[in-house]
């Protein structure tokens, strides 16, 4: 081929070599356009979706709040239905006890009841028998024996007759002080025997209550004489009284306190029970603390036992002053009756 052929050959490939290198260049800015494009919708989505991921964390979190929160009301509930249940329970072991109390109640009073004559007719003959009997024969001390015995019985008849139908109260204004010095005055040398000492600490300032006298000297009877039986190797009794409050009001309250044998813990829940006793038999009928709450809560007061073992016990007593609606407050002379109070 000619030179001049060639050249035109070469300025013709130069000329398609330019369109073309024109045309890459126009794809090449179309594909760096088109990455950008697709890289901005990309990051748009990537938004969208970090978004979206944020907004669930939020929600998961609020509910692992709410679940935690929920779990915490159960558990609350839970624990409110556990307290009513045992509540539940207390409540029907009392009406339970209750209702043993009420038959037990019936039942001593009938037994009391159809005992009580006979014990006495047997009383009667005994002392006539007594009488008669030449006293340095043997018989007598048989007899002496018998009579003791029957004592005995006619004591238990009382207690049981005292605990089911308690007598008709005769309030009278008592000053504690005196009255526990009366109640010490029959207890004191059969406690001096035991090497019992009692220790008085009585506060002077006592106001002057409504009460049973006869009822307020069976308690501290009873007391006494659970404190002295509690302590068969000596002790000491403190009779302690001060002025204290009762729901609010002007109260006294009372303490035998003593440093005997204590009461064990699963027995101390179960010494007001009639009839619950540790004594040998023939020795306690299980009646006294029994009446002593039955008493209190006559007139309208509160009993409580603290008792560690080896160390002793000390039985609290809060009266009321006014004893308001517990009956009619009499004069000191039997039979003076004096306007109801409230
Ligand atoms: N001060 C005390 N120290 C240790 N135990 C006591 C004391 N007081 C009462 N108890 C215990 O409580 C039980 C019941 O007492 P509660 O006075 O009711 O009956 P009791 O003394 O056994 O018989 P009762 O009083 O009829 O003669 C006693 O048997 C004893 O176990
Ligand atoms: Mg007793």
């Amino acid at each position: 081929m000619s030179e001049p052929g060639l050249r035109t050959q070469l300025a013709a490939a130069q000329e398609t070599i330019r369109d073309l290198q024109g045309e890459l260049a126009e794809t090449n800015r179309g594909l760096v356009a088109l990455a950008l494009e697709l890289e901005a919708r990309v990051d748009a989505r990537t938004a969208d979706l970090r978004e979206a991921h944020e907004e669930l964390e939020r929600t998961n979190s609020e509910l692992v709040q709410l679940t935690l929160e929920l779990e915490d009301r159960v558990a609350q509930r839970t624990t409110d239905l556990q307290a009513k249940t045992e509540e539940l329970r207390a409540t029907s072991q009392q009406l339970w006890q209750a209702a043993k109390l009420a038959t037990m109640g019936e039942l001593a009073a009938s037994v009391a009841h159809e005992l009580n004559n006979p014990l006495a007719t047997i009383s009667l003959h005994v002392e006539s028998l007594v009488e008669e009997a030449p006293p340095t024969g043997s018989a007598a001390g048989r007899l002496a024996v018998v009579a003791q015995e029957v004592d005995r019985m006619a004591g238990l008849v009382a207690n049981l007759l005292q605990f089911s139908r308690p007598s008709r109260q005769q309030i009278s204004s008592l000053d504690l002080n005196e009255e526990l010095d009366r109640t010490l005055d029959i207890v004191l040398h059969f406690l001096r025997r035991g090497r019992v000492t009692v220790a008085r600490e009585y506060a002077l300032d006592l106001p002057l209550i409504h009460a049973d006298r006869q009822h307020l000297r069976q308690i501290f009877l009873n007391l006494l004489m659970n404190a002295g039986d509690a302590m068969p190797g000596g002790g000491t009794i403190t009779a302690r009284t001060a002025v204290a409050a009762l729901r609010g009001k002007p109260a006294v309250a009372v303490e035998i306190a003593d440093t005997g044998s204590g009461i064990a813990p699963e027995h101390l829940a179960r010494v007001q029970e009639p009839f619950f006793t540790t004594k040998p038999e023939g020795k306690g009928t299980g009646l006294g603390l029994a009446i002593c709450r039955r008493i209190v809560g006559e007139h309208h007061g509160t009993l409580d036992l603290g008792s560690a073992v080896g160390r002793g016990t000390t039985v609290r007593i809060v009266l009321p002053v006014a004893n308001g609606t517990n009956g009619r407050v009499v004069a000191d002379e039997p039979g003076a009756d004096a306007p109801a109070e409230d």
